[in-house]
């Protein structure tokens, strides 16, 4: 057995089925369930629908009530207020529906697979060749990866897509740099030095910009360069792909850093549409999508225009024949729809560019490449802010460095993880690999625990607190659970449905029973900062339970330490699986 129903998706289930018992004319009516303070759930569908028929809203209560199935869920109901019913579960379906979650062998804790699953493109993940990248690169690599986690596990295709930047006039100045220079882009790193590659491409690329601003000729070499790259010339190619590929050492080495897994088949970059721009633009002006003007090739919309009044285009060629960005995106959106078949193509980049994907998005509508069977969305994040609020820059007004910036939160999380290494017994390389695990999923969990859209502070200090809404109190979380499960001795965890709960024990087991539906919601509206929401407060239901419960007292019957142990250590998976579909470990021991 695989996929459990959830304790609310049962009731709500007999609910509606009294419904249409109670009033066989009303056809399927909706009980509207909800989680509810002064009982566990509250269905307020009642008044609506008596109201609709005319009828007394606390008799049809009744009558529903009266309809309902005996069994073993419902311990009380009762109507109240003007019509709604209050429904309070007993324990022990509680805990038997927590046990065949505990069960389930596939390991999914007994989440169904959605039944409307689709194939999804995810464009996240992009950074630019020959650039450093910096914290809004974060950002659409982190989103981006708990996404493609969270749609996977839902059971959705998922198909990656890291739309880099590798294509554009400023590699007409890097190659005819390199052709002047031919060692430029030789160091001292081995060749899985990212660090190495990037300061060396960094250097280049300044060098080769100093000389492209004040040497004429210079600037001239470059011009033609381009013309070549885009000719197609064999050996300008050639080194084009020498920063292509030093600029993936790079990469690489800042996913690993961030804990992430990028497959060079899933690169593809601005360039890997060059083959179809021409025809892109061909359909465009032969459907008359877009229009001349002004001798480039643009699309115009009625609710896009400038300060002046003036529409403003989309170009897709420019007057000079180059084709740009939006000549690419609408490329890739052919080749998305046509050739790896979405439903949905869904782009995790900055707001900033929301005017660029509006625009892009409703062109391909217009073009047909886009039909009302696929869904285009842009998942906007928002600014990456200093202590200060304004966007994150270094003392100098530099933008920060990615690297400088992860290096830092490993290194203040290290000193956190230490400072209760000699308690829990951490060895030096213990120390250093969770160290690791905290400061980067501190990291991620700021990042992912507010809604996207918004701008959120990057502040160290608040990231790697041990209290309030942070991955590290998460991580103690669980690592206290497996200290509880090792202390166990002989206990092991089993699950006694005939036992009473206390409240603290059915406010844990209601809150873990609701996973399943919390990962469907995540899932359909791409926010993880409902799952960390979650996975907060399943930790904190969890501080209350070992307030209220001890474990592993003597003073507890066999039988309630061994139902108290089902329950943590079924907290401690979902709090692990949670975890992991954000991106995030969570070590054992802590
Ligand atoms: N490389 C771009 C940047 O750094 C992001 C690319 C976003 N994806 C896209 N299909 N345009 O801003």
């Amino acid at each position: 057995m695989a996929s459990v129903p959830s304790l609310a998706s049962t009731l709500q289930q007999q609910l509606a089925d009294a419904l249409t018992a109670a009033l066989p004319d009303a056809g399927a009516a909706d009980p509207l369930l909800r989680r509810s303070d002064r009982a566990d759930f509250q269905a307020n569908g009642i008044l609506a629908l008596a109201k609709k028929l005319k009828g007394n809203p606390r008799e049809l209560a009744a009558q529903v009530t009266a309809a309902l199935p005996a069994g073993g869920l419902i311990k009380d109901i009762e109507v109240s207020g003007p019509g709604f019913l209050n429904v309070t579960l007993t324990d022990r379906a509680i805990v038997e529906t927590l046990a065949a979650r505990a069960a389930d062998d596939e390991g999914r804790l007994g989440v169904p697979l959605k039944d409307d699953a689709g194939t999804t493109v995810i464009d996240y993940a992009q950074p630019n060749v020959a650039k450093e990248m910096h914290v809004g690169h974060l950002r659409s690599a982190v989103i981006g990866d708990a996404v493609v986690k969270i749609l996977e596990f839902t059971g959705e295709n998922v198909v990656r897509r890291h739309h880099i930047g590798d294509w554009g006039t400023q590699f007409g100045m890097l190659i005819q740099y390199l052709i002047e220079h031919p060692g430029a882009l030789k160091h001292e790193g081995g060749a899985s030095d990212g660090e190495a590659a990037m300061s060396t491409l960094n250097r280049v690329y300044k060098e080769s910009r100093v000389l492209f601003d004040s040497d004429e000729e210079f600037k001239a070499r470059s011009r033609d360069r381009v013309v070549a790259l885009q000719a197609g010339d064999a050996e300008t190619l050639e080194l084009w792909h020498r920063f292509v590929d030093e600029s993936k050492i790079y990469f690489h080495s800042v996913f690993d850093k961030l804990d992430m897994e990028i497959d060079d088949p899933d690169i593809v970059g601005e360039s890997g549409y060059n083959d179809m721009l021409e025809e892109t633009c061909r359909i465009l002006e032969e459907t008359g999508v877009a229009v001349r003007s002004e001798g480039a090739l643009c699309v115009f919309f009625d609710d896009v225009k400038g300060p002046d009044g003036n529409k403003v285009p989309l170009i897709v060629k420019k007057t000079n024949g180059g084709y740009g960005y939006a000549a690419t995106d609408l490329s890739a959106v052919r080749n998305r729809v046509q050739d790896l078949k979405a439903d949905t193509l869904l782009y995790v980049v900055d707001a900033r560019q929301s005017l660029h994907f509006r625009m892009v998005f409703e062109t391909a509508r217009r073009a047909g490449w886009l039909s009302d069977d696929v869904k285009a969305v842009q998942l906007a994040f928002g600014t990456v802010l200093g202590k200060d609020g304004k966007p994150f820059k270094t003392r100098e007004g530099e933008t920060v460095r990615l690297e400088d910036l992860l290096d830092e939160a490993v290194a203040r999380a290290t000193a956190v993880v230490r400072d209760k290494a000699d308690k829990v017994g951490l060895s030096e390389e213990e120390i250093v690999e969770n160290g690791r695990y905290v400061g980067i999923g501190a990291v991620k969990y700021a990042d992912l625990s507010t809604s996207a859209v918004r701008d959120y502070k990057f502040d160290l200090d608040q990231m790697v607190a041990l209290h309030g809404d942070t991955s590290v109190y998460l991580q103690y979380a669980y690592a206290r659970i497996q200290s509880i499960l090792r202390k166990a001795g002989d206990a092991v965890p089993a699950a006694h449905p005939e036992l009473e709960l206390a409240p603290a024990e059915r406010a844990l087991g209601l809150h873990l029973d609701q996973f399943g539906e919390v990962l469907a919601e995540v899932g359909a509206g791409y926010e993880p900062h409902k799952l960390a929401a979650y996975l907060y407060q399943l930790a904190s239901h969890l501080t209350t339970f070992y307030d209220q419960c001890q474990v592993l007292s003597p003073d507890n019957a066999p039988e309630v330490v061994e139902n108290r142990l089902f329950l943590v250590e079924l907290t401690a998976r979902t709090l692990h699986r949670g975890m992991a579909l954000l991106g995030i470990r969570t070590p054992e021991r802590l």
